[in-house]
């Protein structure tokens, strides 16, 4: 009697690779991180013990960590300076750790590891904290290096990631600090308690967003399907989609090994656009109501030179939005303030369907580890 029974397809439960079984994982382990810090209705972060007195001391804060952690900084850059009105400074750990960093007990800063094990991450950590810092850790592995380290830890409740690139650390790392954002901005006054409501209400509905996605996703894979042979692919954005075309371009090039760059859509008459031509591949988010006109005048420039046009909008923006992109893919109308959370997972997708057309290995790629504990 033979049991065909293969271990890792039961691990992987059904799906071919961990990284779609983890982005169907998002919608879960997003409620995971919210719904044990609400209490009747209320915002409460436990173990971050941070005072009213010691944020009206913060005269600036650090976000410091590596690869897709840092991407997610990117983010928490934006939402904490507009929610809390403190200035932020986010950096790759490497680069801090050996900068000498203007670091003070007037300073917080926030550590973003998915691991809690990389090793420049955790320097960075130290070197803060010898400087007299303040540090707030969002680490996804409990008892991890960094972690223990920390004064306070924010854990986001992903869960085991196995796939190389990070996917559903990274959604949870968003959500984490939109949540440490809203706690600063409510002990230091930048924002009412209705305001923090409506931001966490919207935060709640995300993993519905993100389940609708999910069903949408054969629309990205047909595109993959039709476009896997590029050379170069740029992604391009503003505000928090500028911040999302960072994680945008680096999942594509981890995975497909196809080269990419991601642009402020401002920069782009700064240089990057002497290099679109004919069939240039151009991926944009656009999910900041603010920016939508000025992201539709840089689609006119880039597909005026011949560039192919992949726009990743909010459904109410669809239609006008045909107009000006070759391919539009929508996702459920939500805030551009928490867009980010749920904007990301059709990137993710792109990057995993290139790479699947390819025939790399998706959970594998060469050359990368899923922490890096060396320098
Ligand atoms: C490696 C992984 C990335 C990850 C980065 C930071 O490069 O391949 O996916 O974003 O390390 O890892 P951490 O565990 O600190 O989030």
């Amino acid at each position: 009697f033979k049991v065909n029974w293969d271990v890792k397809a039961a691990e992987k439960d059904g799906y071919e690779h961990f990284m779609m079984k983890e982005m169907y994982e998002e919608p879960k382990v997003i409620r995971d991180t919210i719904n044990p810090r609400i209490k009747d209705g209320e915002l409460v972060l436990d173990n971050v013990t941070i005072t009213e007195e010691d944020i009206s001391k913060l005269e600036k804060i650090y976000i410091v960590a590596c690869g897709t952690a840092y991407h997610a900084g990117v983010i928490g850059k934006y939402i904490i300076e507009k929610l809390c009105r403190i200035p932020v400074e986010v950096d790759v750990a490497s680069e801090f750790r050996y900068r000498d960093p203007l670091v003070s007990d007037k300073n917080m800063t926030i550590i973003i590891s998915q691991s809690g094990e990389t090793l420049d991450t955790l320097f960075a950590l130290r070197e803060s904290k010898k400087r007299g810092a303040r540090i707030l850790s969002i680490v996804n592995v409990v008892g991890s290096s960094i972690a223990r380290d920390s004064d306070d830890v924010l854990y986001t409740w992903a869960g085991p990631e196995i796939a190389v690139a990070s996917t559903k650390a990274y959604n949870t790392q968003l959500t984490a600090l939109y949540m440490v954002a809203l706690e600063l901005g409510l002990k230091k006054g930048t924002i009412t308690k209705e305001e923090a409501d409506a931001i966490l209400g919207q935060l709640k509905q995300i993993p519905n967003d993100i389940e609708k996605i999910l069903e949408n996703k054969e629309d990205i894979q047909k595109f993959a399907h039709q476009h896997y042979n590029a050379k170069s692919i740029f992604f391009i954005g503003r505000g928090l989609d500028y911040a999302l075309s960072l994680e945008g371009s680096l999942k594509l090039k981890e995975i497909s090994y196809i080269h990419s760059e991601a642009y402020a859509g401002g920069e782009l008459k700064h240089g990057t656009i002497a290099l679109i031509e004919k069939g240039t591949l151009v991926v944009c988010p656009m999910t900041q109501d603010n920016l939508f006109d000025k992201m539709v005048s840089n689609i006119r420039e880039v597909k005026a030179r011949g560039a192919v046009v992949l726009a990743i909008t909010q459904e109410k923006h669809a239609e006008e939005l045909k107009k000006t992109a070759d391919t539009v893919i929508t996702i459920p109308d939500v805030d551009s303030l928490v867009a980010p959370i749920s904007a990301v997972t059709p990137l993710q997708l792109f990057a995993y369907y290139m790479a699947l057309e390819k025939g790399c290995d998706v959970d594998k790629p060469r050359n990368l580890a899923k922490s890096v504990t060396v320098e």
